[in-house]
């Protein structure tokens, strides 16, 4: 009797009903860990930094070590380099540790750049990757930023982009805290440092190249910043995207010396109008460059004080258009706002009228002046975006948004639709993901958390299903139909991302064994023979999250029965077995007007003479084996 108890308290806690769930942004196919196709590495340690080549090599730096995977033969132990550092050889120190807290590409393929810190300097240098013991040498280049850096200590994580041309090279890095002069900093030739003293956070920082007029080529940084105004109405954060000229080198000597006299800021704005709900929390950015600079979008991953996630898009040329003709807030002065040739020339005028103007009265709005792309209460903590599989003229994008659980979810997102796909589980427990990124020739992605970094294939087709209409419906880029599978390959493959409408699979040979039985396919009947007044579910699996599932009775065929979902599970309880209780049961999904048979039972009478069961136990043991842990 107790058993029974807690089993019927299970089910009203655990259960909900499938009417009630608002498909609009929840995914609609969700694999668990084991459904999930994955490699994965264990990291030598925390806090390491994971970069991806052309070519799906993996190289992952810690401490003083780079460690380069080939995820081809995954058994195989990573390529171990040690970093020596040419000025420790020099000095002949045998206790040199550095630890490296910036790496970035070279023009030159094999060599990488690279800073590393001993918590009193920081040394910078350029590496052969291909070299079996790599020496980090110092170059012209690296010797300036080197020592523009003095006594500065570069934060791992930190936003950075590193510059070459003709005469030099830059690294570009935001500074993020409470302490003075966050912001963006110039290190190399000419380093330039921001003049700001507020509590900014930044999450992205990224380069605007302007092809035919380099002078006006810009650096532009996201960041929420900490909001003066404390009043009850007011938000914690402010969300913010600021420009620098890459050919500012700061004022003269007496007035902004090695300061920025370029700097802008301005507003970000996220939300809807309509349901007056606004996002103030920046948490991450991904950058999805265009041929046309103006074009170039950067998606932006918010949240807000509710615990609501939104992802908000906005354009270079939007956010231009707000710097070039905004006024400037609370003041009627203006300034020159495009970049010049020499800032150390700007006149002392036109210095002070720059000291006291930064902000845009006006906020940049996200494109087309829309809402935000998605909303939704799931707890996002990183963005990344692909463009990478525009066929033809559909416009769409693909995001993976990391959950704070450990998930990944899948977003198509097309001129008039946001679809989650999918919801990923890559790792077997609960943990904290740091970085996504994708390789998007092979289609995997890689997902690293503290310890461990998973290569996710995102092209995992024929867990749609094995119909023309399950792979549409999927209206996953990465898949297509090829007249028998649903597959990876997108060329000459039938697929209809814009609305997933099925119809287009009509003109579609059908596959042989659908036509030898009336429902499709692998409807294999269970019979199952029960004892009278006993209790049972009868199990149907869910798919599709966005499908509506009902059973039938043969019984009373007319009314159907709506179902009770748990896990991936659509359950029909049978409270007590009675003979009305005899016949066919069948689970029906339906979806944009396609239907399917899942599950069919044919329930049986058990006569008397054969003994009882007790029904408790049923109980006990189906809810033992619906119970389903995460891990694999
Ligand atoms: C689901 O949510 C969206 C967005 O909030 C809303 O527009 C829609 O009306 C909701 N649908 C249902 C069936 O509640
Ligand atoms: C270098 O990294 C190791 C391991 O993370 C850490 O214990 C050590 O304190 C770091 N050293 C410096 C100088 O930051
Ligand atoms: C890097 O090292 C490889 C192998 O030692 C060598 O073939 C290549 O020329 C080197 N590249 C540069 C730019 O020095
Ligand atoms: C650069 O191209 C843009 C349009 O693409 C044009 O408006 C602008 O005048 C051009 N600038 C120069 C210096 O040619
Ligand atoms: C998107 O919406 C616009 C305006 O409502 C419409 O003209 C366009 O055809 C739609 N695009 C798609 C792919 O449905
Ligand atoms: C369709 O894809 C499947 C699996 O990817 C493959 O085995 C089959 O040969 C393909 N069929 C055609 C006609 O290309
Ligand atoms: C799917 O396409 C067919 C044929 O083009 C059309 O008749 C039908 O209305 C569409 N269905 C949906 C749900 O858009």
């Amino acid at each position: 009797m107790e058993f029974l108890f807690l089993c019927l308290l299970f089910s009203s806690l655990g259960f909900r009903r499938l009417t009630e769930a608002n498909s609009t942004y929840s995914p609609r196919m969700i694999f668990k860990c084991e459904e999930t196709a994955v490699k994965r590495i264990p990291l030598p340690g925390q806090n390491a930094h994971v970069r991806i080549l052309p070519n799906g090599q993996l190289d992952v730096v810690k401490g003083q070590t780079l460690y380069s995977y080939n995820f081809q033969h995954p058994q195989m132990n990573p390529v171990e380099s040690k970093v020596s550092w040419k000025k420790c050889f020099d000095r002949n120190q045998q206790a040199c540790n550095y630890n490296i807290t910036v790496v970035h590409e070279t023009q030159d393929v094999n060599k990488v750049f690279v800073c590393g810190n001993n918590g009193k300097e920081t040394l910078c240098c350029e590496m052969n990757l291909s070299d079996t013991s790599p020496i980090c040498n110092p170059t012209k280049k690296t010797e300036d930023i080197e020592r523009s850096l003095s006594g500065l200590t570069l934060k791992e994580g930190e936003p950075s982009a590193f510059v070459e041309s003709a005469d030099g090279a830059d690294l570009y890095m935001t500074f993020s805290g409470s302490q003075e002069h966050v912001g963006i900093r110039k290190f190399g030739k000419d380093p330039v440092r921001p003049h700001d003293s507020k509590e900014q956070h930044y999450v992205g920082l990224m380069l605007s190249r302007r092809s035919n007029d380099s002078l006006q080529d810009k650096v532009y940084a996201f960041y929420k910043e900490k909001n003066r105004d404390s009043g009850l109405q007011s938000d914690m954060w402010l969300p913010f995207v600021t420009q620098v000229c890459m050919a500012d080198t700061g004022g003269p000597k007496n007035k902004m010396q090695s300061s920025w006299t370029s700097q802008t800021n301005a507003k970000l704005f996220c939300g809807d109008a309509d349901s007056r709900q606004h996002f103030s929390e920046l948490v991450d950015v991904a950058t999805v460059h265009a041929n046309q600079w103006q074009d170039t979008r950067v998606y932006a991953l918010f949240r807000n004080e509710w615990g609501m996630s939104a992802v908000c898009v906005y354009t270079i040329r939007d956010i231009d258009n707000i710097f070039t003709t905004s006024p400037f807030k609370g003041t009627q002065k203006d300034r020159p706002r495009t970049c010049v040739t020499d800032s150390t020339k700007i006149s002392l005028d036109t210095l002070n009228i720059i000291a006291d103007t930064s902000e845009m009265e006006q906020w940049v709005k996200p494109v087309s002046k829309s809402g935000p792309l998605l909303f939704n209460r799931h707890k996002y903590t990183h963005i990344y975006a692909d463009s990478t599989q525009h066929k033809g003229n559909d416009n769409y994008m693909v995001l993976f948004l990391s959950l704070n659980n450990g998930g990944i979810h899948k977003v198509l997102q097309t001129e008039n639709h946001t679809f989650v796909i999918a919801e990923y589980h890559p790792f077997t427990q609960q943990t904290h993901i740091l970085s996504i990124i994708l390789h998007p020739s092979s289609r995997k992605l890689y997902v690293n958390s503290r310890d461990e970094i998973v290569q996710l294939d995102v092209a995992n087709c024929a867990k749609y299903g094995d119909s023309c209409e399950d792979c549409i419906l999927a209206r996953d880029p990465y898949c297509g139909w090829n007249g028998t599978h649903c597959t990876p390959d997108t060329q000459d493959t039938l697929q209809n991302v814009a609305t997933g409408n099925h119809t287009i699979c009509e003109a579609q040979p059908k596959k042989a064994f659908r036509h030898s039985s009336h429902t499709h396919a692998n409807n294999n009947m269970d019979s199952i023979t029960l004892p009278s007044q006993s209790k049972y579910f009868l199990q149907c699996p869910l798919s599709s999250h966005h499908a509506q599932y009902t059973w039938r009775h043969s019984g009373n065929p007319e009314s159907p029965i709506s179902c009770t979902v748990k896990d991936e599970e659509c359950l029909l309880l049978i409270h007590n077995m009675l003979p009305e209780q005899v016949g066919t049961y069948e689970c029906k999904s339906e979806e944009l007007g396609y239907e399917r048979v899942v599950a069919q039972y044919s329930l049986q009478l058990k006569s008397r003479a054969a003994g009882r069961l007790s029904s408790p136990l049923v109980w006990v043991c189906l809810m033992a084996a619906l119970i389903k842990s995460l891990t694999c």
